[in-house]
């Protein structure tokens, strides 16, 4: 045994470890250094406008993670086409999606707060700088799959072309177009939720077939034929009391019933869409659209659990989506009323038009053709969809 030699000079003390801290890993002070506004100085801000900077960096932070878990979801969703073990991996990504949505919904309170008179006090130096050049906002449009045919215009501009105008004049501008032609390339080859949620519909086993599978197109026709002769003979039951009850004309109501039918059918055959689809795009919609009416008819069976869930999530996405567009339109015309807005649009009268375009269209219309659980033709594989006990070994 040895011992420490009492007269030797103490060993020089190791540098201590440096430790992570909460203001460093969060970046505190490059985050609170951004808020000066155009004059780069925050003494120099109108009273409120730190609170119009705050809140609108707190949504632009919020559309950076739901971009991050929408890609996440159409990456997974799209990964491999037979994998549907990553079905409940989308529907988390998608729920927070949908949650911080709804949280962004709320936040609009806290600007509410702006009086009308304080926003003017600092409004027209904004000119023309609007919300309607967040580039996050666009390429979550994107790649949820919004057409370009869908986005609304005012006047002659276009919201991408205006963000591409912009894009060599500002230092912000190169990052702003890359998100949006990143986005549009992975839009053009199919990557996004919209795209990504039909081709996995399009797999539905419908009465346990799947494409592919020899008589897989005389399943889906006959499934169907059966639902629609079903709703045929509900509607008519619908029409028989409707009529008993002398509220319409019978004539009026019959032209309604006949109507709804006949839209419910070309829905179903894929004939409603535009002309411009190719034979495979129009085949492929067809059989996305049967499973979808498959899962939701069928939505209680155990097999059909995830893709009920799935399918609800999407809907939430896009309701919550809506309700925000909604939402952002009642709280401008409540702090500036009916006028022009910074960016030169007619302001409400434009954000009210943004509320009607649907990305999830199928998913919306199929609810008109839904029909009671007792209406709905009887499964004849109704086994193929339950939990199966395990084998002995
Ligand atoms: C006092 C507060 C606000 C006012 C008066 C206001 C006003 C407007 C107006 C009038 C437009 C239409 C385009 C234009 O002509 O400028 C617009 C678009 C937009 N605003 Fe706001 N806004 C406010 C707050 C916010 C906040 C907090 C956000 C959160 C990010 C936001 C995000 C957007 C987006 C994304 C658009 C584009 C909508 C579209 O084109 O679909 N706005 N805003």
């Amino acid at each position: 045994m040895t011992t420490a030699d009492p007269t030797a000079a103490p060993a020089a003390e190791a540098p201590k470890p440096r430790l992570p801290n909460y203001w460093d890993y969060l970046q505190m002070s490059t985050l609170l250094s951004l808020q000066g506004g155009l004059e780069g100085d925050e003494a120099a801000l109108a009273p409120d406008e730190l609170l119009f900077i705050v809140v609108h960096q707190a949504y632009e932070l919020w559309f950076k993670q739901v971009l991050r878990e929408l890609r996440e979801a159409i990456h997974l969703l799209g990964l491999d086409r037979l994998d549907e073990d990553k079905v409940p991996y989308v529907v988390h990504h998608l729920r927070r999606v949908a949650q911080i949505l709804r949280l962004a919904v709320e936040q609009f309170h806290v600007m509410e707060t702006l009086t009308p008179q304080d926003f003017l006090s600092f409004r027209d130096k904004l000119v023309p700088a609007s919300g309607f050049q967040s580039f996050q906002m666009r390429e979550l449009e994107i790649r949820l799959g919004l057409g370009e045919d869908q986005r609304e215009r005012y006047g002659e501009t276009d919201a991408l072309a205006h963000i591409k105008s912009l894009a060599d004049s500002s230092p912000g501008g190169a990052r702003a177009w890359s998100a949006i032609s990143a986005a549009r390339a992975d839009a053009a080859a199919g990557d996004t939720l919209v795209q990504t949620v039909e081709d996995w519909l399009g797999r539905t086993p419908i009465e346990g077939s799947t494409p592919g599978s020899v008589d897989d197109d005389q399943v889906v026709d006959a499934f169907l034929s059966d639902y629609l002769a079903s709703l045929r003979a509900w509607q008519a039951d619908q029409l028989r009391d409707l009529q008993r009850a002398g509220l319409s004309k019978p004539e009026e109501l019959e032209r309604r019933f006949a109507a709804s039918f006949e839209a419910a059918a070309r829905f179903l055959s894929a004939e409603d869409l535009p002309e411009g689809l190719s034979p495979s795009q129009r085949a492929g919609r067809r059989r996305a659209r049967a499973g979808l009416l498959f899962i939701e008819s069928h939505r209680d069976l155990p097999l059909l659990a995830w893709p009920r869930m799935l399918i609800d999530t999407v809907v939430e996405v896009e309701e919550q989506l809506v309700l925000w567009r909604n939402r952002h339109a009642r709280m401008v015309e409540r702090v500036i009323g009916r006028r022009v807005g910074t960016g030169g649009s007619s302001g409400v009268e434009y954000l009210d038009r943004t509320t009607s375009a649907r990305v999830f269209g199928d998913l919306w219309n199929v609810r008109t053709l839904l029909m009671p659980r007792d209406r709905v033709p009887a499964l004849r594989s109704r086994s193929y969809y339950e939990f199966q006990a395990p084998t002995a070994p």
